[in-house]
């Protein structure tokens, strides 16, 4: 029988991973079906069970149900204990398995698939929510020369960096104090750019040749992309190789197979 898989989110109509999962299977010849579902914002538990009953074999977790999907799962990977969000379930007789390929996905981007070192580099994240926390812990394993992580609600910045300062230098701060410092890689990982909104950036952040790099992949000229264009910035990033590299890493998780991303990015972006 085919194994299934699927994505569970609210909303998901325009999710691209059934097309991504797809064609990692046609690429790696795995037999398995993936399919988009949309789970009530008060009923996801119910929905993972009844999908695990159906015969599901594993699942990805999106917007916004990662950290429950976090406190579902029965055991964790480190790298989903350290983020404390969950991307990616497996189901097995042994229970329910919660991963997060979130950062894994993102670093492969950045550093393979866009050619970007982040060793020595000052890196900004924007944003304090589970995606952020999901891509701290890779970020200071490749060693940049600091990371500042930067939030509407300043707080949380903070809580964040003290969760994570055994990794790396780390330190958390309020947008406005942004004024006067300059960044070679400036991450977004607010959900501001589902809204159509940004964060409020001050101007002159953006180092010569520096990266803008969008965690959310979804519509096109968002605030953030204009602002950052606007500023100079060297090379925007859509978030579409983060999400077909998260995926990939997903389905090795699954399958036991690492699937190419870079053929699967190619096709997305020409259809
Ligand atoms: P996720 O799990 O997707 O990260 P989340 O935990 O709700 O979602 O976090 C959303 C993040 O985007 C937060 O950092 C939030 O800032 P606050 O902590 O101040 O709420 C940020 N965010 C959302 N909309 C924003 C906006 N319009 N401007 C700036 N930051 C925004």
């Amino acid at each position: 029988m085919t194994d299934r898989y699927c994505v569970f989110g609210n909303p998901i109509g325009h999710s691209k991973s059934p097309t991504i999962h797809a064609a990692f299977a046609r690429q790696t010849s795995e037999d398995m079906s993936y399919e988009a579902v949309l789970a009530p914002l008060d009923d996801f538990v119910a929905t993972v069970r009844r999908f695990i009953d159906a015969g599901g074999r594993g699942a990805n977790v999106t917007v916004p149900f990662k950290e429950e999907a976090y406190r579902l799962a029965s055991r964790h990977t480190p790298r989903a204990e350290l983020a404390g969000a969950v991307n990616t379930l497996a189901f097995s007789r042994d229970g329910i398995l919660g991963d997060n390929t979130d950062g894994v996905g993102m670093m492969h981007d950045i550093t393979i698939n866009l050619g970007i070192p982040i060793a020595g580099k000052r890196v900004l994240l924007l944003g304090a929510g589970g995606a952020a926390r999901g891509v701290v812990g890779p970020l200071l394993d490749a060693r940049p020369a600091s990371l500042v992580i930067a939030n509407r609600t300043e707080a949380k910045t903070h809580v964040l960096a003290k969760h994570f300062k055994a990794l790396g230098t780390v330190s958390g701060s309020d947008l406005p104090d942004l004024a006067g410092q300059q960044f070679d890689i400036v991450i977004n990982a607010t959900s501001a750019s589902l809204d159509g909104t940004m964060p409020d950036l001050p101007e002159g952040i953006f180092a010569p040749g520096s990266l803008a790099y969008k965690m959310m992949y979804g519509q096109r000229d968002t605030p953030f992309e204009i602002f950052a264009r606007n500023q100079g910035v060297g090379t925007f990033s859509d978030g579409l190789g983060m999400l077909v590299e998260q995926a990939a890493e997903a389905f090795y998780l699954w399958r036991g197979v690492r699937p190419e991303g870079l053929p699967v990015l190619a096709m997305l972006r020409g259809a």
